[in-house]
């Protein structure tokens, strides 16, 4: 059957999970920068960036309550960073622009795993030079597992049943050579879509429900991901781990570096294709890409799928943080080019903020392009978007929120725990070329009185 060789031909490639050594009481993993080259596009090879291989990188699962520590060898020839995207860790491990590895170096940060399961990522953060590191191809999933996220009563076979989506755009020429073109309005938008770094691959389905972890790892890019027919899914994570129950949807939008977490259900032999559709940008003068439709990936049942429990009707119990208890607000106006009229300066620390206190951030979008809004160290909460209680996609631990013009939010946070008056975490848009162009602060976590 013709679907059945499509699916042969070209099957979804899973990234591999990292192998982890156990030293004493920290499971110790090794990652390497290095540029490779691969043949993506039927053209030829290109030059690619990978972590442990040509293009992204490896899986990095790790389990709540374990001491992990990463040493990331840097063979690319020019400094990097590893940023920890949504982690909650001590500043000098976070991998933001302050911890640039030097070529032929090897940085090894360690810290405790301590918050929700969730799906995270890592990306290089040299200021200035993010947008182009991750286009060239660095990027990859890091999983945080807990009792809940890898219930059995959630589908949890990786690669089979909980299938990673890295999505991605890019452009190439006729020999099939990733370019970096087209820096307009948001950033680079590439014409073509990849999956885990592969053009046009199909998924064969072979339980009743699939679970899929999608990341827009996109430089610029946005996407507005629903099923070719129309059939609903289930939302069941955001950027920081499980929502209170399995939210019905048809339609999620993910702008750079956010997450979702969708349950899919199939019936034998059925087939239907990921899709992306137009969407609203809140921008309509600037080229941001909202109206370009995109295949993204075919799935092809079996004609016998394996059984699968229904999801349950509640997923974990998200703990609100209480408004009442913040003890201080800050506005973040978000410019072309800059943030409260501040270009990104890494000598100047914008905000200091103390330990074990809850804040409240207003943030909104000033200027006329998309941004989004990345905030590191943590998971924060929204507690409005454009004056109203968020939408309930939105209720669930977020660490990057879609800010369009003209939509004020307001978002919760506790700083807990770590702290360092001199080594500033990052906030910033996660369209790249936005931040490496200024959109971008930085903030200290101090202790009370200092
Ligand atoms: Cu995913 Cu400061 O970034």
């Amino acid at each position: 059957r013709a679907a059945a060789e499509e699916a042969t031909e070209n099957p979804l490639r899973i990234p591999p999970l990292a192998p982890a050594v156990q030293d004493g009481d920290t499971r110790v993993f090794d990652l390497v920068a290095a540029p490779g080259r691969l043949a993506i596009m039927p053209g030829g090879e290109s030059e690619t960036w990978g972590y442990n291989g040509p293009i992204l990188g490896p899986t990095l699962r790790v389990r709540r309550g374990e001491k992990i520590q990463i040493h990331v060898h840097n063979e690319l020839g020019e400094p990097t960073t590893v940023h920890w995207h949504g982690m909650r860790l001590p500043a000098d491990s976070d991998g933001g622009p302050h911890q640039m590895i030097e070529a032929g170096a090897t940085w090894s940060p360690t810290w405790w795993v301590d918050q929700p399961g969730s799906t995270l990522w890592y990306h290089p953060h040299p200021h200035g030079s993010t947008e182009v590191h991750v286009y060239r191809g660095l990027g990859g999933l890091l999983y945080i597992d807990d009792d809940e996220t890898t219930s059995d009563l959630l589908p949890n076979r990786y690669g089979e049943d909980d299938v990673p989506l890295i999505v991605q755009d890019k452009t190439f020429d006729e020999q099939g050579q990733i370019v970096e073109t087209g820096r307009r309005g948001v950033g680079m938008l590439g014409t073509t879509l990849l999956v885990n770094g592969q053009y046009r691959p199909t998924f064969r389905v072979t339980s009743e429900l699939t679970r899929f972890r999608i990341l827009n790892a996109s430089t610029a890019r946005s996407y507005n991901f629903g099923f070719s027919d129309g059939r609903s899914f289930h939302l069941i994570a955001s950027d920081g781990g499980l929502l209170d129950a399995p939210l019905k949807l048809n339609r999620v939008q993910l702008t750079p570096a956010e997450r979702a977490e969708i349950v899919v259900r199939m019936a034998p032999g059925e087939r239907v294709t990921l899709h992306s559709y137009p969407q609203d940008l809140g921008a309509p003068n600037v080229p941001t890409g909202a109206q370009h439709e995109f295949d993204v990936l075919p799935l092809i049942a079996a004609d016998e799928l394996r059984p699968s429990p229904e999801l349950p009707e509640r997923l974990t119990e998200v703990q609100r943080i209480d408004p009442e208890h913040a003890v201080t607000s800050r506005e973040f106006l978000l410019h072309r080019d800059r943030i409260n009229g501040e270009p990104m300066d890494m000598t100047r620390i914008d905000e200091v903020v103390t330990v074990d206190t809850i804040e409240i951030w207003d943030v909104e979008n000033v200027s006329r392009l998309p941004h989004n809004f990345h905030v590191h160290g943590m998971q924060f909460e929204v507690l409005s978007y454009n004056g109203q209680p968020p939408p309930p996609e939105l209720t669930g631990w977020k660490d990057t929120v879609f800010a369009p013009p003209g939509v004020p939010m307001q978002l919760i946070m506790r700083f807990d725990k770590y702290t360092d008056p001199n080594l500033p975490y990052m906030y910033h848009c996660h369209l790249l070329w936005h931040e490496d162009s200024g959109v971008m602060g930085q903030f200290v976590v101090v202790e009370p009185g200092e």
